[in-house]
């Protein structure tokens, strides 16, 4: 029986990161993953992937849309699918690689296989015991089942089946308009796919800014994917899509070759042997943790996709990192109030903090600042002015309580806000800050401007 001051089960962002920093502050470190790679759903069948695809897929755009107007002439490029698989599958595999070599300069051991806890303070990983002083859950999400579809990961797949698709399809019904959806619809509209969108919602990407949902509904309409809102799917036969219209009531049937299933996650915790353990559950299968991630068991603790919040990745890594200091004894910590969300699509959608929506719903009086992306020089040189940063503040003090953003390198801009708002700056702090020409940013600074005076170049 090998002895350890921290085990992890679950090697996703949440568990790899937890395990490192843990090793970094001198403690006994093992992982459990039962994949034959380290990196979990984000690196293997997730995140990283999937922008692969998006990737090479947006030059092929680029090629179709807008090399001719630079003057670039030519025959558009064939598209070898089973070689961009391969590059995709290149990429996943320098990654996972990376974890492991990290795991081994900072001496963290892979116990591989699946574990389980059978008493607390031990974990057993096939027929070995183990036991730690702590032990971390970070065992993350799966799809999330819906009535009626029976998923086969051939025809009727889920973000799992549709990064591996064996051919491009003709056709394709996406049910759910979240990220999912959205990111690998693109990816099989750019690819030639005709691609509709089924969603419950009457709007795409629920939870985001109202305009941006409009904003992104339209740009994606553009680029070719046709969108079913206020549409319950009841289930799928074959690769025929049934919904109900919720304005009328009427079912509609829609064939494709392929149907992406994209409703959501739910926490995956399957034989872990929480129930004999007696760990207590929280809403929606999540483990119950307390506000420094200890569970109701002495020693026991869960973090990421499969406790309580959103399910992204650095999400689960902050909280990775924040309970290894906490098992160390130190003072680990996530605020909450500032977490970025990004869609990766072209344009990239970002958010942190609160929406208008939101803000209206607390009674909180606050200001705007918007600044559409045709006031960006930047943005016109790439084709991408479609967009805009949005800046909410508070209308006494100016301190920034949100942004959103759909744009180019949103993903990339919203960062500077979520330093802000991890100093409590105000828009003002923003606007006096110098950024450079021409560069994307200047539209964050602009917003920010259009909370006080106005934007300059609006
Ligand atoms: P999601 O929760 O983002 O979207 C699911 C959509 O399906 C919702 O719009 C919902 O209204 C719709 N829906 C549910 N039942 C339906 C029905 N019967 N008929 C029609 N529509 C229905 O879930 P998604 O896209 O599957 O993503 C899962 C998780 O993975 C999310 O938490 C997401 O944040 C995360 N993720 C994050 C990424 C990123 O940060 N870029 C990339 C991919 C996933």
């Amino acid at each position: 029986m090998a002895e350890f001051d921290v085990i992890v089960i679950g090697a996703g962002p949440g568990g790899y990161v937890c395990a490192i920093r843990a090793a970094q502050l001198g403690l006994k470190v093992a992982v459990v993953e039962g994949r034959d790679t380290l990196g979990g759903t984000c690196l293997n069948v997730g995140c990283i992937p999937s922008k692969a695809l998006l990737n090479a897929t947006h030059h092929l755009h680029e090629v179709h849309e807008n090399f001719e107007k630079m003057g670039l002439m030519g025959a558009a490029p064939r598209v070898d699918w089973s070689k961009m698989q391969g590059y995709k599958d290149d990429v996943v595999g320098g990654n996972t690689k990376g974890i492991e070599f990290l795991f081994k300069k900072n001496k963290v051991t892979w116990l591989k296989g699946w574990g389980s806890i059978p008493a607390a303070g031990h974990v057993k990983v096939g027929d070995d015991l183990h036991s730690a002083k702590h032990i971390i859950l970070a065992t993350g999400s799966e799809p999330a089942s819906l009535p009626g579809v029976t998923v086969d990961e051939v025809n009727v797949v889920t973000s799992t089946g549709a990064l591996t698709l064996p051919q491009i399809p003709a056709t394709m019904t996406v049910i759910g308009a979240g990220v999912i959806g959205l990111e690998l619809g693109s990816v099989y509209a750019r690819l030639g796919t005709k691609v509709t969108v089924i969603e419950y919602l009457d709007a795409i990407t629920p939870g985001q800014d109202a305009e941006v949902q409009k904003t992104f509904q339209k740009i994606l309409t553009k680029q070719g994917l046709t969108f079913v809102l206020g549409a319950a799917v009841q289930g799928v036969t074959g690769t025929t899509t049934t919904y109900k219209r919720r304005t009328d009531g009427v079912e509609v049937s829609v064939s494709a070759d392929v149907v992406l299933l994209a409703t959501g996650r739910k926490p995956y915790t399957a034989g872990l042997g929480l129930e004999a353990l007696g760990v207590e559950m929280g809403p929606r299968g999540t483990i119950k943790t307390d506000a420094h991630y200890a569970t109701n068991i002495a020693g026991l603790y869960a973090i990421g996709d499969a406790i309580a919040g959103p399910m992204l990745a650095h999400k689960a890594e902050d909280e990775g990192m924040a309970v290894a200091e906490i098992v160390a004894g130190k003072h680990g910590h996530v605020n909450y109030n500032v977490i970025p969300g990004v869609i990766y699509t072209t344009p990239e959608v970002a958010s942190v903090g609160a929406t208008e929506e939101q803000l209206k719903d607390q009674g909180r009086a606050y200001k705007v600042g918007k600044f559409s992306f045709m006031g960006n020089a930047r943005a016109k040189a790439v084709f991408q002015a479609d967009g805009f940063v949005k800046i909410l503040a508070d209308a006494a003090t100016d301190r920034i309580l949100g942004a959103h953003i759909i744009g180019p390198a949103a993903g990339d801009l919203i960062h500077e806000i979520c330093v802000a708002m991890e100093f409590g700056a105000s828009a003002q702090d923003l606007a006096l800050t110098c950024h450079a020409h021409p560069t994307y940013s200047e539209a964050v600074r602009e917003a920010a401007l259009a909370c006080g005076d106005g934007a300059v170049h609006a």
